[in-house]
């Protein structure tokens, strides 16, 4: 089965084609990251403005690339020719529906009810949050069969994924969230953020740094130029707070850190390059993702642990969580997506719709940008 994902919850606009939930055939991004970063931060009305702009040429693109990879041959017009692959290479439509910015989130739905619409093909609402849980099911191994329509093959040869059930940490620019994945449509809340998403905290302490937009990017590019430098391998990060760390609960606290970086900041007496400043900022994120992330094994004994979200591409953030499990706790397998689909981007939303198969009457979807992980409101 072939699903056409449309994501459009922020500053991305993405489509993509993906086969049995697994299998990217096509994925295209187009970003309007650029615009923000002048203003260091998005600005909601611009980056909807965008995904207008942005929607129906990438929509477009995809469908060419499909039937590049597809080698698919039609004589007709480039018009016909999308309506065309759509037509006859694409059995259903899933869309992220929240959460998000609300004017980026409704060029997406509304397109893809259109779609549906027009089509008549199946629909299916997706939650961004948990969409991105699914990035870990995404392989592009060349080894899989792109001849077959009707392939039941759920996996390409070789690629593993995750066994559930499963503990997820999902983290995003505006989310940080754990949950107990106990089987595909049945996701338990466990924890989260008290206030800053882990994302926000890579964004903020960023801009104290004078970085540019998305921050988190540029943070964790310096701190690796400062951890590349073998004298610096022995250095204590352990300059600032770990909030919530010992706490019995699953929860994390990330607000109080830009504060403590500030101050850092403003100490006439701090002689702290921007590099190792940047390598404590992320060693406090990390480590506090980590440590918290890790004390849910022991409750709820998942088989596998998976990350996900814009922050999972954090280099330092994987190596941890590799380092950790493979010592202490061998029997669970970790799983962190291939890094570009770490953020937002529309494979994982059609992988979560195959795994989530649940066709909705395009009348009752609407855009909901407060939506949870959980699924509530
Ligand atoms: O999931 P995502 O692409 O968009 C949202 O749903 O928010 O996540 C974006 C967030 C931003 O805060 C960005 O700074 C952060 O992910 N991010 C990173 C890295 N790459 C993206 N944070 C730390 N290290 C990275 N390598
Ligand atoms: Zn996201």
């Amino acid at each position: 089965m072939r699903i056409l994902g449309i994501e459009t919850t922020c500053d991305e606009t993405s489509v993509s084609v993906v086969e049995n939930g697994t299998l990217v055939i096509s994925n295209i991004v187009a970003t309007s990251s650029d615009l923000h970063a002048k203003s260091g931060g998005i600005i909601p009305e611009q980056a909807a403005r965008k995904q207008i702009e942005y929607i129906i040429p990438v929509l477009e693109k995809c469908l060419e690339e499909t039937s590049k990879t597809l080698k698919l041959k039609f004589n007709q017009t480039k018009k016909r020719q999308i309506s065309e692959i759509l037509n006859s290479t694409i059995d259903a439509i899933a869309v992220a529906v929240g959460p998000g910015l609300i004017g980026s989130l409704l060029v997406g739905v509304e397109t893809a009810k259109t779609i549906a619409f027009v089509t008549g093909k199946p629909i299916i609402p997706i939650n961004h949050l948990v969409a991105h849980i699914y990035a870990n099911w995404i392989t592009e191994s060349a080894t899989s069969p792109y001849k077959t329509t009707n392939s039941h093959i759920h996996k390409p040869k070789g690629h593993s994924v995750p066994e559930l059930p499963a503990i997820a940490l999902v983290v995003s620019g505006g989310h940080t969230d754990l949950v107990y994945m106990k089987n595909h449509g049945k996701i338990e809340w466990i924890g989260g953020t008290k206030d800053d998403a882990a994302g926000e905290a890579f964004d903020k302490t960023a801009r104290l740094l004078g970085l540019p937009y998305p921050g988190g990017v540029y943070l964790s590019k310096l701190a690796d130029e400062y951890l590349s430098i073998p004298q610096n391998k022995h250095n204590k990060l352990n300059l600032f707070p770990r909030p919530m760390i010992e706490s019995k609960n699953f929860d994390f606290s990330f607000s109080g850190l830009k504060t403590a970086v500030l101050r850092k900041i403003q100490d006439k007496d701090n002689k702290m390059t921007k590099s190792e400043l940047a390598a404590q900022i992320q060693e406090a994120i990390v480590e506090s993702l980590v440590y918290k992330t890790l004390k849910t094994i022991e409750k709820y004994k998942p088989k596998s642990l998976i990350i996900g979200g814009g922050v999972s591409a954090n280099k330092r953030l994987r190596e941890m969580f590799v380092n950790q499990i493979s010592t202490s706790y061998p029997h669970v397998k970790f799983f962190a997506p291939i890094p570009k689909y770490s953020t937002d981007n529309a494979a994982p939303i059609a992988a979560c719709a195959y795994f989530n198969y649940k066709p909705t009457q395009w009348k009752l979807i609407n855009a909901n940008s407060s939506l949870t992980i959980a699924g509530e409101k």
